[in-house]
């Protein structure tokens, strides 16, 4: 898979007024932006080419932040969601850009953090036959789509929202899909709430018998940013992880560089763009072989 889609756009209107000036993917989580987060996740999945999606007034705000990825050794492009109409929407803007092939989908306020993280989107990425979620045991999975596996870890159900959950198991906004995708997400009429949902794309794939679940286990982290309080423990959770390792996570020019998208030169380059600040500093040293 070499297709990535990053869904960045909603209204925000839970974060007001944090999200006024812009949208809460664009608002730090301790040192960089929030889309930094999932942007880095599709790289270590080894992909390179890769979608931003959000609203019309951020859209410009994205590409002066991230450019073309050329500074990346990747390739950026950009669409406009008109109006936040339903995650499965990405899939009808996205259809010139996935052309016909297999893509993955971030939304661009959730956080993984965790060992052999990389492994795992790889092998994901490397299929290319029905869809792969991610599944996380959390405390209230009633605000999320919810999964329900049997004895084997074969998905039985899968329900948005539910009132009462058939299990504690949520599905992550990290999701893999073969190219059929897009015909599915066409077929997918509004929910009660008016959206076209995610979560009735993933139900298409699991009458089909199509639909994997991997168990995110307990040794990672799954954060989203959604809420004032969720945000400010995000924030909290990177800091205390950098600050003990001294490493920094979703460095997007880290990843690049480690992937051998970019060379050393390209990274100093890049570290003095950042002026005087740390994490221009981190890739100064990483550059020189004086960071771990
Ligand atoms: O975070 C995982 C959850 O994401 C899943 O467990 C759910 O199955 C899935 O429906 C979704 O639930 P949320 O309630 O978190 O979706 P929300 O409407 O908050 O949108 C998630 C992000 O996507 C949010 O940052 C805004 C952005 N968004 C949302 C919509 C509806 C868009 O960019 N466009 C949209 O049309």
């Amino acid at each position: 898979m070499k297709k990535g889609i990053i869904l960045a756009g909603g209204s925000g209107s839970r974060l007001y007024p944090a999200t006024l000036p812009a949208c809460k993917q664009l608002l730090p989580v301790f040192d960089k932006p929030m889309i930094y987060y999932g942007f880095s996740v599709l790289m270590l999945a080894g992909i390179r080419h890769v979608l931003i999606i959000s609203t019309p007034a951020d859209l410009p705000r994205f590409r002066q932040l991230l450019g073309d990825g050329g500074n990346l050794g990747m390739r950026l492009d950009y669409a406009e969601q008109a109006a936040p109409r339903g995650l499965a929407e990405a899939f009808l803007i996205g259809a010139p850009f996935i052309d016909g092939d297999p893509v993955a989908l971030i939304l661009g306020d959730n956080i993984f953090f965790g060992h052999g993280l990389s492994g795992r989107l790889q092998a994901q990425a490397g299929r290319n036959d029905g869809a792969t979620v991610f599944a996380y045991g959390v405390k209230d999975p009633a605000r999320y789509g919810v999964v329900e596996l049997d004895p084997a870890g074969r998905p039985v159900s899968l329900v948005e929202k539910p009132a009462n959950p058939r299990s504690n198991l949520a599905v992550t906004g990290l999701y893999f899909y073969d190219s059929q995708v897009v015909d599915i997400a066409r077929s997918v009429r509004p929910s009660a709430r008016g959206e076209l949902e995610i979560t009735d794309v993933n139900n298409t794939y699991l009458a089909r018998g199509a639909l994997r679940v991997e168990r995110l286990p307990r040794g990672y982290a799954w954060l989203d940013a959604g809420t004032e309080q969720s945000l400010l423990e995000a924030a909290n959770f990177i800091a205390a992880i950098e600050r003990r390792q001294s490493l920094r996570i979703g460095c997007i020019e880290e990843v690049a560089w480690r992937q051998g998208w970019i060379d050393s030169a390209q990274l100093r380059r890049l570290a003095k763009t950042m002026g005087s600040s740390g994490y221009g500093q981190y890739l100064q040293e990483l550059a020189d072989g004086a960071a771990l």
